[in-house]
């Protein structure tokens, strides 16, 4: 449990991690460079170390300084992979490619629904049936077996983001050339086609979401490589910033290019920021948020993860806002703990909320219901004042990285009561 003392203003300066969701396809893909690699500005956090053990049993060897990790998948040996922890990581399941390039027929659960909505990979089995791939359904399960097939494909990723990552790994070392349409651009993807590309890819990007891949024999190994800076913690803190520094606060590794929609609708909403130099941004207070309404949307669009965090700006706002959560169904279902703290809204149906004004947040012993709304929560918390909890904070753990460090860094009466082993999923 996590306990928020007396709402103090926050100073200082915070520098943003590297993206979760650019490190684990990025360690899937590493599975196919076949030698070492060394990935700077890895995030350690639970979801990166649950898939470091999962590769262990195949015999990747790893280890940390720092932030850098150093990958060594030469060795790799065809044990069977413990499907238990593979469960336990929704992203694994969507990166079937690698696996299926080492094993060639697996039996995996089926993902099912999960706390945003449902989460279908129809697009991934798809575009992995156009290239060979079998499937049949087994009880709850899906049997997936591979018999590379060598022509061109032009397959369909209908912009989901780990169907087109899916997609790429599977592709780049498949004889003839594919071409995948309607890919996904977000910066998490772009980072890895630049890693596949280090490793002697042959992968060219169009301007209509499209991606041309040629065959290459063997990619290369023995580099460096950068996880990109993660723009969803950059936003999450941006909202913070606005609402409960002193005057202001920095962000360093801010992603702001990635962030344009997002930053356009902090401005509208009188957010003051200024570029100081190379992707640092200064996020002022602002004591004036006008009402602005915001629609989730694919990359370049307002990204679906940052909705929770505009939301708690929302309900600061001097009038009535709108939210339209476009991509998951049940992505608004956290607002019940908005509620809890008093804020005024009607859920008009599943995709659709408005949030009513004026409000002033009262404490309350709430969940964080998926990691974006734990988070958005930590920030509701932050401007409370009165002393607030929240459980289930295992979620928040599971990708932000030293997120309460990284708060006390900064003046924030933060404490993380619970046992060591609760984080432990
Ligand atoms: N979709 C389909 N069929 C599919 C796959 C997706 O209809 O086969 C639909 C989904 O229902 C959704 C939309 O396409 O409406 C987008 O889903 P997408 O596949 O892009 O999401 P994802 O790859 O499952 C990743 C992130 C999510 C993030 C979404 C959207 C990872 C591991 N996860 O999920 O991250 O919300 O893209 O940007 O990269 C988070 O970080 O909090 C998180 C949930």
């Amino acid at each position: 449990m996590l306990k928020i003392n007396w709402w103090k203003k926050l100073s200082g300066v915070v520098k943003i991690s590297g993206s979760k969701n650019a490190a684990l396809p990025i360690i899937w893909a590493c599975l196919l460079l076949r030698g070492k690699i060394i990935l700077n500005n890895m995030p350690k956090i639970k979801d990166v170390e649950t898939f470091l053990d999962i590769i262990s049993e195949i015999w990747a060897k790893y280890s940390w300084k720092e932030n850098s990790l150093s990958l060594d998948t030469k060795n790799l040996k065809s044990n069977k992979l413990n499907y238990e922890k593979i469960k336990k990581v929704r992203a694994s399941i969507f990166l079937l490619s690698p696996i299926l390039l080492y094993f060639w027929n697996i039996n995996i659960p089926f993902p099912g629904w999960c706390n945003i909505g449902k989460r279908p990979i129809d697009s991934h089995l798809n575009s992995l049936k156009s290239i060979g791939f079998d499937y049949k359904y087994v009880w709850e399960n899906i049997e997936i077996s591979w018999k590379l097939e060598e022509w061109d494909k032009i397959i369909n990723s209908g912009f989901s983001v780990s169907a087109t990552e899916n997609s790429l790994i599977a592709n780049v070392l498949r004889k003839w050339k594919t071409i995948l349409k309607n890919v996904a651009i977000e910066p998490h993807v772009m980072n890895l086609v630049d890693l596949l590309r280090k490793a002697w890819a042959d992968i060219k990007i169009r301007y209509s979401h499209e991606i041309i891949i040629k065959w290459v024999e063997k990619l290369s190994s023995d580099f460096e490589f950068d996880i990109v800076s993660d723009y969803i913690e950059s936003g999450t803190f941006m909202v913070l910033w606005a609402l409960a520094s002193e005057k202001y606060l920095d962000i360093k590794n801010a992603r702001i290019w990635d962030l344009y929609s997002f930053i356009k609708k902090l401005e509208e909403s009188g957010v003051k920021t200024e570029n100081l130099w190379w992707d640092t941004l200064r996020v002022y207070r602002c004591e004036n948020i006008k009402a602005v309404d915001i629609q989730t949307n694919i990359f370049p669009g307002f990204p679906t993860d940052l909705q929770s965090s505009f939301a708690i700006l929302q309900t600061q706002a001097n009038g009535m806002s709108k939210v339209h959560e476009v991509l998951f169904e049940w992505r608004l279902n956290w607002f019940v703990e908005l509620e809890k703290m008093w804020v005024k809204l009607a859920l008009l149906n599943p995709h659709e909320a408005i949030i009513f004004w004026p409000n002033k947040l009262v404490p309350a012993v709430v969940n964080s219901w998926d990691l974006r709304a734990g988070m958005a929560m930590v920030i509701a918390w932050l401007i409370t004042e009165w002393e607030t909890s929240v459980t289930q904070i295992q979620y928040i753990y599971r990708w932000y990285e030293d997120f309460v460090e990284k708060l006390q860094n900064l003046w924030a009466d933060i404490e993380d009561t619970s046992q060591p082993m609760t984080h432990i999923l």
